[in-house]
């Protein structure tokens, strides 16, 4: 019997996982390991970038399982999904994770009548709750009922990244069931407007989701350290990828920079910059207070700008950053953000070039490796599964204030309307890229 889709499924996975292999050995990684509880460089992209190619290899091994997945299954583990996050985040929020991670024998495993114990709670509910959690891939059951954090789940104790990603915004949840019939019912489904979305549906307000936050001063650090943790993401990438030593300007502004993660790690690699952050009036003094070395010895100022006013930074010592703003606004108001900086230098706007999900029936390798290009793969051109998080992304921004993610032609569409043009396309090791704009004479 001939199967071609899964045999060239099989040969790009084999494919993918020798290269990993590979890319593991020559970058001295240690083995991975699901039963290992310390933490792995791999685990964490704020601090460890990977090879070019353990990057492509790890995305194309996670791509596709939709071939031989159950549709009844799939839709069930959809419609449950909810309730994997909630999991995690009730041994967030309970402290059961910053404690098994410091018990004395961290991979032996602690009962969950030991932990019902400790934290007064109810084991009855403490065990459904755990060993969800670990069939997710974030702990393991060492024995009936008893739980170990692996490798994976270190992100979520209390400091580390996936714990500065917090806890979703009360309210989330109403927003998200609010999307069927404001997309497809409601007097908004065609509306455009960044304040006529499910947002306001759900949150009860006539404000967009920036002002909502700044009326709502609780959450003004929780959002912005979520942010934060989003943009370190890619910010090692950034960095190592971008030709910075090329850009003809001694001064970096940016827009809407929020506490300034990214630039300070610009200016930590290239000394000879100096940088600017602009943002609104309640963010930038968390930003001066996040940033002080730079902030002190001047190489960086903070400053309090509306990104949809006309630039106060004119001249050609400027470029300008905008990271993770264009995909939040609908085309007219992404164009006022960037038709304001209407100068000689260059301005990088770093946002995710979303690819249609078209079928490909054979792809070029993505690897760098040079016998790839001689064999076969077939991937989808979205990478599968491992574009999951894109796609909701680009939902999340079209709910919270109908923006989107973007495709190549969508982006150039939308700079050539604000009088600029693409000069490069720099991928990222990371979901976005950096897209590289000058004034279009
Ligand atoms: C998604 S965050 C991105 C932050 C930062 N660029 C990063 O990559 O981490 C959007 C930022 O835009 C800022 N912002 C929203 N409206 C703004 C406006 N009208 N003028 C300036 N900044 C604004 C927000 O305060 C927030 O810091």
């Amino acid at each position: 019997m001939i199967h071609a889709e899964l045999d060239r499924l099989q040969s790009c996975l084999n494919f993918a996982l020798d290269t990993l292999r590979k890319e593991m050995d020559s970058s001295q990684l240690p083995p991975l390991s699901q039963y290992n509880s310390v933490e792995h460089p791999l685990d964490d992209p704020t601090t460890y970038l990977p090879s070019t190619a353990l990057f492509e290899a790890r995305r194309l091994s996670l791509g596709e399982s939709t071939l031989y997945s159950v549709p009844l299954d799939k839709r069930m583990d959809e419609r449950l999904a909810a309730y994997v996050a909630v999991c995690t985040d009730t041994l967030i929020k309970t402290g059961i994770i910053d404690y098994l991670s410091d018990v004395p024998n961290p991979s032996r495993g602690v009962s969950a009548a030991e932990l019902a114990s400790k934290f007064e709670l109810d084991s009855q509910k403490l065990v459904p709750i755990l060993r969800c959690y670990a069939a997710n891939g974030w702990a393991r059951e060492t024995c009936d009922s008893s739980f170990a954090l692996n490798r994976c789940s270190r992100t979520f104790i209390k400091g580390h990244p996936g714990w500065r990603l917090g806890l979703p915004t009360p309210g989330f949840m109403t927003m998200v069931e609010a999307v069927p019939h404001w997309a497809t019912e409601s007097d908004w489904k065609l509306s455009r407007s960044p304040t006529q979305t499910a947002f306001q549906i759900a949150f009860k307000t006539p404000l967009h989701r920036f002002s909502w936050i700044m009326q709502n001063q609780g959450t003004v650090i929780s959002v912005s350290d979520h942010i934060q943790v989003i943009g370190d993401m890619s910010t090692p990438s950034i960095v190592a990828d971008y030709p910075w030593e090329q850009l003809e300007t001694s001064v970096i502004v940016d827009c809407g920079g929020g506490m300034g993660g990214l630039v300070s790690a610009i200016l930590d690699a290239h000394p000879s910059f100096r940088a600017v952050v602009q943002d609104t009036e309640g963010i930038v003094s968390l930003t001066e207070e996040r940033r002080p070395r730079h902030v002190e010895s001047g190489i960086l100022k903070v400053e309090v700008h509306d990104f949809f006013q006309p630039q106060r930074r004119i001249g050609n010592e400027y470029s300008f950053i905008l990271r993770h703003i264009m995909h939040n606004w609908p085309d007219k108001e992404a164009a006022s953000v960037a038709r304001p900086i209407f100068i000689s230098s260059k301005i990088l706007i770093i946002d995710i070039v979303a690819v249609p999900n078209a079928d490909s029936t054979s792809t070029k390798s993505f690897l760098l490796d040079s016998h790839a290009n001689d064999l076969d793969y077939s991937i989808p051109s979205h990478f599968g599964s491992a574009s999951e998080q894109v796609s909701a992304v680009s939902v999340h921004m079209l709910t919270l204030m109908n923006g989107c993610e973007r495709s190549l032609h969508e982006w150039k569409t939308l700079v050539k309307g604000c009088g600029l043009r693409i000069t490069n396309v720099y991928s990222l090791r990371a979901h976005p890229s950096i897209i590289e704009c000058a004034l279009d004479t």
